[in-house]
This record gives structure tokens, sequence and C-alpha cells, in this order.
């Protein structure tokens, strides 16, 4: 018995969370300096996030890919959209955490 009110309790303190996520996850990128150089739909000097969420196959992506770009993010760097950007690299953000950085990159790839 004490164990299912434990459980109960538990999911209540975990949907909230949930449900925030997406939210926590916008604010995360709001906050950043991300807007500056991105927008959902359009490049502005990165690429658009919509153009990122399909060439790395959106909510399809590997675990490896999303660590990859999380860890992107944080060093900063060229390569991969040179074609679009002429080469200009994504400036780094060692204030972040790759926890951070792996929830931006789970929201662009929902783009
Ligand atoms: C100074 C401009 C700038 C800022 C600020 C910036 N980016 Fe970028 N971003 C770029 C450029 C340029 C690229 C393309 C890099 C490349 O060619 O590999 C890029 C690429 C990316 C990629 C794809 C990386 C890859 O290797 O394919 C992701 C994901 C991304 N940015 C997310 C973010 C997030 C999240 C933030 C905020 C924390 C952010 N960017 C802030 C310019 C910026």
């Amino acid at each position: 018995m004490k164990y299912i009110v434990l459980l109960f309790a538990l999911i209540g303190l975990s949907a909230p969370t949930f449900a925030g996520s997406d939210l926590k996850a916008k604010d995360l990128l709001s906050h950043s300096d991300c807007f500056n150089c991105h927008s959902v739909d359009h490049k502005i000097i990165g690429p658009a996030f919509k153009d990122i969420a399909k060439h790395y196959h959106g909510n399809q992506a590997s675990a490896a890919t999303i660590n990859m770009l999380a860890a992107k993010i944080i060093k900063g760097g060229n390569g991969h959209w040179n074609a679009v950007t002429g080469g200009i690299a994504m400036s780094a953000h060692p204030q972040l955490s790759m926890a951070q950085t792996t929830e931006m990159v789970k929201w662009v790839l929902a783009q």
C-alpha cells in the first residue's frame, strides 16, 4: 500500500516535468544567443533549425548524433554547413552543460 501511494506521488511529481520539457528547452534557447544566428525556418548566420532537423532525420536521430550536436554547441565550429553558411563557425558556448545542450538539440530536431 505504501508503495502504491509512493508510486502515485512519483507520477504526480514527474507529470509537470514532461509537460514542461518543450517549454524548458525553448527557454534555454531564448535565454542563450541561439536566435541571434538561427531561426526555425530560414537561414540567418547559421542554418535554419528546420534544415538541421531534416538533415539529421529529426526525432529518428541516433544518440551518437545527438551527442555530437550537443558537444558541437559547446565547442562551436564549422564544417558541416559550409555550403550554406560560406564557412562561418558557430560560436562556442562553454557556459552550457551537455545536459542543457542535449535538451536544446532535441528541441531543434523536433522542428
Ligand atoms: C554566432 C552565430 C551562432 C550562434 C550564436 C549559434 N549558432 Fe548554431 N550554428 C551557427 C553556424 C554558422 C552553424 C553551422 C556550423 C557548421 O557549418 O558546422 C551552426 C550550426 C548549428 C547546429 C548544427 C551543427 C552541425 O554540426 O550540424 C546546431 C544544432 C546549432 N547550431 C544549434 C545552436 C544552438 C542551440 C545555439 C544556442 C546555444 C546556437 N546554435 C548558437 C551559428 C551560430
